[in-house]
């Protein structure tokens, strides 16, 4: 069925979950147009209604069929994703997923990224707190460089200000299979700088100090703590080559990302419990005991508390110029809301953004994408639900 006439522009997989539920919400309160403008220019069109199922090929396959949108919450992605992909290319169906599995993820690039492209099907993947935000960021800061100064970006160094997490059942089971399903070569593998990109760029040396500190003239004292520094730097680098092939952002790009230290106790610490925790998580012991204590699949925090947290991100694109001269250009990301919140804001929006954005499927082609490639449209649509990136050329 052609895509402009299917039953369905919208289905969320997994809307009975915790992030699925957000998700559902936010669409609720939000993307009202998806229920009221359709309403008016076509009478006849459904309502909103919930459809059963189970996830397996026969069903997501006449899903897909009658859908233009599909986002997927069903996790862990490693175990439910795979088939959802596969029938959304099939059967011309745009996708967004919020995971955090990042071997899977290349995984997926390998299989399905260039029938996707043939086919002009958009597929995103990663779109979530975790990794979704840091990739925006970088392309508006580098977008600043590029357009006000004429300038490529040598180094994009994020720091993460305040981003508090209470994991949910879901995302825990999600960090549990991974850890049971992979071994540390490929999980190692999957996490190197260029593993998600098509091409590679430069190797750049570390640029914290033995005890994971780093000094930066616009930022502070960071803290290179971020749980998900090379989930992002991944994610980042693939936007770096999709957008003609590293030449937009400079060829001698390369993405860092710190946490903000409060002091040099404090940043040491932070380094030394995010290693504590990575460590822990390998370990099937502790991986039990902390199953005992946590939130299970389809539990967590309060949304009401979690809409009570903030997210505060700032990014510096460090220009690559020859000379004493440094351009920078500065941006900052705020949204009111935990990384729940904001992950149901990036899908629904995501999703939103494609169906409604006019020649966006033809500007960006299929293929599986990153949200640097949809840019700016996506950035509006996200600074009209809160989520603003303000970027300064410094
Ligand atoms: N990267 C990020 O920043 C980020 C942020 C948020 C979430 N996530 C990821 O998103 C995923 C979902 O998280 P969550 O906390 O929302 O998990 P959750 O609450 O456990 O929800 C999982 C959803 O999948 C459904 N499901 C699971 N197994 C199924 C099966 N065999 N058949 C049919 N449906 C099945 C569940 O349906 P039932 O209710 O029927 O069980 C539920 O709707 C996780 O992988 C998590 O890591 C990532």
């Amino acid at each position: 069925m052609p895509v402009s006439v299917r039953k369905y522009d919208l289905v969320v997989l997994g809307a009975t979950g915790y992030t699925g539920k957000l998700t559902a919400e936010h669409i609720n309160e939000f993307l009202p147009d998806l229920v009221e403008k359709l309403k008016k220019l076509s009478p006849k069109r459904l309502p909103p209604s919930i459809e059963i199922c189970v996830p397996m090929a026969e069903n997501l396959n006449s899903l897909a069929r009658k859908t233009r949108v599909i986002i997927t919450l069903l996790g862990p992605y490693a175990k439910f994703g795979t088939p959802v992909m596969e029938a959304c290319v099939k059967n011309g169906t745009h996708y967004l997923d919020t995971t955090g599995e990042i071997y899977w993820v290349g995984q997926m690039v390998r299989r399905f990224h260039e029938d996707a492209k043939a086919a002009g099907v958009i597929l995103l993947s990663q779109i979530g707190a975790e990794s979704g935000p840091y990739d925006l960021i970088t392309f508006s800061a580098v977008s600043k460089l590029r357009t006000e100064a004429s300038l490529k970006t040598k180094e994009l160094i994020v720091s993460i200000n305040e981003s508090k997490l209470a994991l949910s059942g879901g995302t825990l089971a999600s960090f549990f299979n991974m850890y049971e399903s992979i071994d540390q070569k490929t999980m190692t593998a999957s996490l190197q700088p260029w593993a998600l990109s098509p091409i590679s760029g430069r190797k750049a040396p570390n640029a914290a100090n033995t005890f994971g500190l780093r000094r930066d003239k616009t930022l502070g004292l960071l803290s290179a703590s971020s749980p998900t520094e090379r989930q992002d730097r991944a994610l980042v680098h693939r936007s770096w080559a999709l957008l003609d092939a590293g030449n937009l952002y400079g060829k001698n790009f390369f993405y860092n990302e710190y946490q903000k230290a409060g002091g040099v106790v404090g940043g040491v610490v932070a380094k030394i419990g995010t290693k504590l925790v990575g460590a822990s998580l390998s370990s099937a012991i502790l991986r039990n005991l902390i199953g005992k204590f946590s939130p299970a699949p389809g539990e967590g925090l309060d949304p009401k508390e979690e809409k009570n947290f903030n997210i505060e991100i700032f990014a510096v694109a460090v220009a690559d110029e020859v000379g004493p001269s440094e351009t920078r250009a500065l941006s900052k990301l705020r949204y009111a809301g935990g990384t729940y919140h904001i992950t149901a804001a990036l899908l629904a929006q995501g999703a939103a953004t494609i169906l409604y954005e006019s020649g966006l499927v033809e500007r960006v082609g299929g293929g599986l994408l990153t949200p640097a490639v949809i840019g700016q449209p996506y950035i509006e649509r996200l600074r009209g639900v809160g989520l603003s990136i303000d970027t300064v050329l410094l």
